[in-house]
């Protein structure tokens, strides 16, 4: 029986990877990476998060529920996740495959008013998929701004990249008043990636890992 759920489930992966990579022809700008994250990288990702704490989970950038799925697995339940996917035909694949998860299907820069009028929150982590490194400082500040204006305190938000350096610049970090650091590598991607962690200044982690 596990083998025949293995098999299953890495064929889902590949035509998670083919799809995605269709649209990244059509969208590479909009799409930011040209497949999901790994495995490794969505379970990196979902560490640490305390599944009994109270509070919402904002996953950003969903795309085909990498990261969704092992931020279900570590435990949160379904109606504490939020993801904000900003492609239309990403999210009804979000929310066709995890049926209970709130997909609201919109711009991540809109993160603090979308919460908001939406009555979402405390929100106790914000893991972040979105291509930070290709957006402008000012967007990238702002969608930081959003998500620490709804973040509970010592709430994180936890972002990936492929850049050897913070995908957040330093002169944002001291801007915004916040503190980051790379948690881990996870080399097994494809291409390796790094997990960071941002936290408000003077804030210790709320961590379970
Ligand atoms: C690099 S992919 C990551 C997808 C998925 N989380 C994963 O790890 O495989 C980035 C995703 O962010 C979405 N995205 C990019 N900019 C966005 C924005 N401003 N608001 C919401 N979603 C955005 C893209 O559509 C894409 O699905």
């Amino acid at each position: 029986m596990s083998h025949i759920l293995t098999a299953l489930t890495r064929r889902r992966a590949w035509k998670d990877e083919v799809d995605f990579f269709l649209m990244w022809l059509r969208r590479p700008q909009r799409l930011g990476a040209i497949a999901p994250s790994g495995r490794a990288l969505a379970r990196a990702m979902a560490e640490g998060i305390d599944p009994d704490a109270p509070g919402t989970v904002v996953e950003l950038g969903g795309g085909t529920g990498s990261i969704t799925r092992a931020i279900l697995d570590a435990g949160v339940a379904r109606q504490d996740l939020i993801v904000v996917e900003r492609e239309a035909e990403l999210c009804k694949f979000i929310s066709k495959r995890y049926p209970g998860v709130r997909v609201l299907c919109a711009d991540a820069r809109d993160l603090k008013s979308l919460l908001t009028h939406a009555g979402i929150g405390p929100v106790k982590a914000v893991v972040s998929g979105l291509p930070l490194v290709a957006m402008t400082r000012k967007d990238c500040r702002r969608i930081l701004a959003g998500a620490f204006a709804v973040l509970v305190p010592g709430g994180e938000f936890l972002q990936f990249t492929y850049s050897p350096v913070s995908p957040v610049p330093k002169k944002s970090l001291a801007k915004l008043e916040l503190q980051g650091g790379r948690s881990q590598w996870v080399f097994s991607n494809l291409p390796p990636a790094a997990v960071w962690c941002y936290r408000r200044e003077g804030e210790a982690p709320r961590r379970v890992a």
